[in-house]
């Protein structure tokens, strides 16, 4: 049997940490919708994170903060529909679990049974340790997410990289111990500086995904309409494009309106 991971039916929590051990890098993207969860899981990719980026980038806001928990579902349950092999992971809005503990038990609760999905994703350390201790105890598998944390951001002040200073460094890698140790599955490192991913991806035997977080990590996640050239106003350092789809979409589109204008389409043989 081969040891790369492209032979598994089903991916898994368990896999993903079988995957650090054997030192197999795990390839993650975030999925909002039906369509383009089926051509990234067909394509291989190991985890699907549904994304609370779908604020911005399906929705069109400017930060991750206004999109609801049933949005979330909603965009959670499409995808779970089109996935045969990928893990799938949905982010916790924000608003439903940083209250107490029972409401976060009871948001992540609604995420599983209403979607379908595998598992979750908050972000924070110890400042949510409660929440994540009884969603874990509900038997939820928690991802968590340090360094850049995006619902934050009016308390950061800037999307600038994290943990440059030591205090920061220190406290994040604290943080990402105690994450193991209460059972989180898996962990992801945003906007960090790559020295600062690596003390962490040793430090813990739980795979980390890194997004702008250096080549150390046990894998790497991307926005998809990033990567994929979809949205193109967002150009940091981290980001490779894989297409300019916006330009294949926009010459497609063209196309269309010239041949309708032309009265080239339809033609008879693509009429009943
Ligand atoms: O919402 C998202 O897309 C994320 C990734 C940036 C990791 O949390």
């Amino acid at each position: 049997m081969s040891s790369h991971s492209s032979h598994i039916k089903k991916v898994t929590t368990h896999q993903l940490r079988e995957m650090k051990g054997r030192g197999e890098k795990i390839s993650m993207l975030t999925a909002y919708d039906f369509s383009m969860a089926k051509i990234l899981d067909a394509a291989g990719v190991d985890v699907l994170l549904v994304g609370d980026s779908a604020s911005n980038v399906m929705a069109g806001h400017e930060t991750t903060l206004p999109i609801t928990l049933d949005q979330m579902i909603y965009h959670a349950s499409s995808v779970v529909r089109a996935v045969e092999r990928a893990l799938i992971i949905v982010d916790m809005p924000f608003g439903s679990y940083q209250g107490n503990s029972s409401e976060a038990l009871r948001s992540a609760i609604r995420i599983m049974k209403e979607s379908g999905a595998h598992a979750i994703k908050l972000e924070g350390g110890l400042e949510v340790k409660e929440s994540i201790i009884r969603i874990l105890s509900a038997g939820v598998p928690v991802m968590g997410h340090l360094g850049l944390i995006p619902q934050s951001i009016y308390k950061f002040g800037t999307y600038a990289v994290r943990a440059q200073d030591k205090q920061e460094a220190d406290k994040l890698v604290e943080d990402a111990i105690m994450l193991e140790q209460i059972g989180c599955f898996g962990l992801v490192l945003e906007k960090i500086p790559a020295e600062l991913g690596k003390t962490v991806a040793e430090a813990v035997s739980i795979p980390v995904i890194g997004i702008g977080a250096g080549p150390y990590l046990d894998g790497q996640v991307l926005v998809s309409h990033d990567m994929l050239g979809i949205s193109t106003e967002f150009n940091p350092r981290f980001l490779r494009r894989y297409a300019e789809l916006n330009t294949v979409i926009s010459d497609a589109v063209r196309h269309y309106i010239r041949d309708v204008k032309a009265k080239d389409f339809p033609t008879i043989q693509e009429s009943y």
